[in-house]
């Protein structure tokens, strides 16, 4: 980490689950009571914001951007879900969810759960790991949040966080799954607002994904069916190596490796 971060309390009494207080405790930080505002903050360069009811990444001192959060109950992820093309959307087509339904997924890279709670909501399985322990707590903590509500529960009953990493899931055993996808970080050349505030928490506390390469050999030995790699337009081939086919966005790509078709059964 080439940041420095602690955990910071808003209230004195929040209602988190057993697992994500035991998540936090785990973390190893340092924390305590906010009693400034957070442009006041000069001994740390990220907070976690521990709240009654949710968790936020902050950054601290003067012109820090607002905190970011996982919600996928309201902004973004509640209006892909309304609005955002469904089962036409590329990263539907890359996973297959017109050929076949109710495919079981291994995210690798889930970070915020984005690409996974896109991938449940159109009906997908979907098992996350992601070995950052504090993005790990914060996506924990969207989960929670919204599997209370009405609308996101029965997507978030579809998705399931490991305490582990896919390679130390296939070291036990763990069974294959229909799909592997993956979303390493990539220097990324969208240079939106929203883009630019999650890239940099990101690249400041995380860095880059410099192993990713070695995601490949371990995703294609997992998959019954497909390996899906998102990357930006201009990156390379993740491991050097070219997909089956790939799918071009506006943003981005879909490799895609095929082991064997969808459409078959
Ligand atoms: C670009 S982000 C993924 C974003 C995600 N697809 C989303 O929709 O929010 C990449 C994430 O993968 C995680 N990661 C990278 N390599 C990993 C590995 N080998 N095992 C688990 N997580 C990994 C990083 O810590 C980071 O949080």
């Amino acid at each position: 980490m080439n940041c420095s971060l602690a955990v910071c309390f808003l209230e004195k009494c929040h209602s988190h689950s057993a697992v994500l207080t035991d998540m936090l405790q785990q973390l190893g930080l340092p924390n305590y009571f906010l009693e400034k505002t957070l442009k006041q903050v000069s001994d740390y360069d990220y907070l976690l914001l521990v709240d009654t009811t949710s968790i936020a990444i902050a950054k601290t001192g003067k012109g820090a951007p607002a905190p970011v959060t996982v919600n996928f109950v309201n902004g973004a992820a509640a209006h892909r879900r309304k609005f955002g093309g469904g089962k036409s959307q590329d990263i539907a087509k890359a996973v297959g969810i017109h050929k076949k339904s109710g495919l079981r997924v291994l995210d690798a890279t889930a970070g915020l759960g984005r690409d996974a709670f896109v991938l449940a909501s159109l009906g997908c399985q979907v098992h996350m790991f992601e070995r950052v322990p504090f993005v790990r707590v914060l996506l924990q903590s969207g989960l929670e949040q919204a599997a209370n509500d009405e609308e996101t529960h029965p997507i978030i009953s579809k998705m399931a966080l490991a305490g582990t990493t896919l390679s130390e899931y296939q070291a036990r055993g763990g069974e294959k799954a229909d799909v592997v996808y993956l979303d390493p970080m990539y220097p990324h050349a969208d240079k939106s607002a929203a883009v630019k505030k999650e890239m940099a928490f990101f690249r400041d506390l995380i860095g880059h994904d410099d192993d990713a390469d070695q995601l490949l050999p371990l995703a294609l030995s997992l998959a019954n069916y497909r390996v899906v790699v998102k990357r930006p337009k201009s990156a390379p081939y993740l491991n050097n190596q070219k997909p089956t086919y790939q799918l071009l966005g506006k943003a981005g790509r879909f490799d895609i490796y095929v082991l064997k078709s969808l459409e078959l059964e």
